[in-house]
């Protein structure tokens, strides 16, 4: 057989294995992406009958199904090293661990590697599961693991064979908390994880800071460009973060670093919250907004980063630009609430800014502090 036609039977395959998951994506088992899906499936089935070749079909498809952050998170070989150093850390031999995002499978089979008797994952896209399975089929550990293709709130003890000794889970993006890592512990250590058994990750806090960046700003907005007006096309600004490698970005650091979210996740309640801080300006300048980052606890000795100061992270920064850039003075206090929930968390300006050196010039000039 050709080469081309090898590759349009696979592509063939993988299409039919697809259109096979159809009646499954529209189960409230997949209601998060089920409606883009079944659409999107829909799409690309049509063009590929029409006139566009199968494979390329199949391409587009994957293309919408499958983040290209995968790649990236793959190969760093800090995130992988940590969850492994944790799995060694908390793995004996007895037991059945439970990994939740199974992706490509790789933690569960770092999780058979560290010993366990048994190694659940369970994964949300049947199309990325099915991946899941051929590493794990390939690997010489694989035969204590099974893949589940579900999400982790409808999997049952009863699928396990009983609760997990540990549950191990790397379901955050640059900002911690928008893959639903909340919801995800929450359900998952009340109703899936033996009395005492251990979370990976255990903890995590998420630091702040000002920043001005004139450039940072221009990625989510926009004026005049060779003397056209087309600020319209603010409409489509996004109102809350975004991921941003601030080192590639000339950029000022305005303010003190705070810890604004603190999470254990065994001991918390886990639920959505507002928090208040007051950011201390150290710098004179425009702030565009909050640059963030997470610190995740994985073991007494692995910890996950996204720091300015971590540039190799898959993980970049998270940026959330104000509504209008503010005029900051040394020793200001700019009042800060952070709200957070299952999938998201943002940062507001709240209150008036306390301004020690606007206070007194207020005092001089008449102008209304804050
Ligand atoms: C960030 S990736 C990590 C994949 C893999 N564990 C790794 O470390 O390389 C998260 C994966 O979890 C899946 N996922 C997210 N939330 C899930 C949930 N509640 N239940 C099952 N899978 C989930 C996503 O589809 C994605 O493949």
């Amino acid at each position: 057989m050709s080469d081309s036609r090898t590759r349009v039977d696979e592509a063939l395959r993988r299409l039919a294995v697809l259109g096979e998951r159809l009646p499954s994506a529209a189960r409230p088992s997949l209601a998060r992406d089920s409606l883009d899906l079944v659409h999107a499936l829909l799409d690309e089935i049509q063009r590929a009958t029409a006139s566009v070749p199968v494979e390329q079909a199949v391409q587009a498809l994957y293309r919408r199904l499958v983040p290209r952050w995968h790649f990236p998170m793959l190969n760093d070989d800090e995130r992988n090293g940590g969850y492994e150093a944790a799995l060694a850390e908390h793995v004996r031999p007895h037991h059945t661990v439970l990994d939740i995002g199974a992706g490509s499978g790789v933690l569960a089979v770092i999780a058979a590697r560290a010993g366990a008797r048994r190694v659940m994952t369970c994964e949300m896209s049947a199309t990325i599961a099915d991946v899941a399975r051929e590493v794990v089929a390939a690997d010489p550990h694989g035969e204590v693991i099974e893949v589940i293709a579900k999400r982790s709130d409808e999997l049952t003890p009863d699928d396990m064979g009983g609760r997990a000794d540990v549950i191990v889970s790397e379901t955050f993006d640059c900002a911690l908390l928008g893959e639903s890592l909340l919801a995800i512990m929450r359900d998952a250590r009340e109703r899936l994880l033996a009395p005492g058994g251990t979370l990976i990750p255990s903890a995590a806090r998420i630091t702040a800071m000002l920043i001005e960046s004139d450039a940072v700003f221009r990625l989510n907005r926009v004026d005049t460009t060779r003397g056209i007006d087309v600020s319209a096309f603010n409409r489509f600004s996004t109102a809350s973060y975004f991921p941003v490698r601030l080192f590639r970005h000339p950029y000022e650091v305005l303010s003190e670093r705070a810890d604004v979210v603190d999470l254990d996740f065994a001991h918390d309640d886990l639920l959505p919250a507002v928090t208040h801080h007051e950011l201390i300006v150290t710098k004179p300048g425009v702030c565009h907004g909050v640059a963030f980052w997470f610190d995740v606890t994985l073991s007494s000795t692995a910890h996950l980063e996204n720091s300015p100061e971590n540039p190799t992270s898959n993980w970049h920064q998270a940026v959330q630009l104000f509504d209008k850039p503010l005029p900051v003075e040394t020793g200001d206090r700019v009042a800060i609430a952070v709200a957070y929930d299952d999938t998201s968390i943002s940062f507001s300006r709240s209150g008036p800014r306390i301004s020690h050196v606007r206070a007194r010039s207020a005092d001089q000039n008449g102008e209304a502090g804050g």
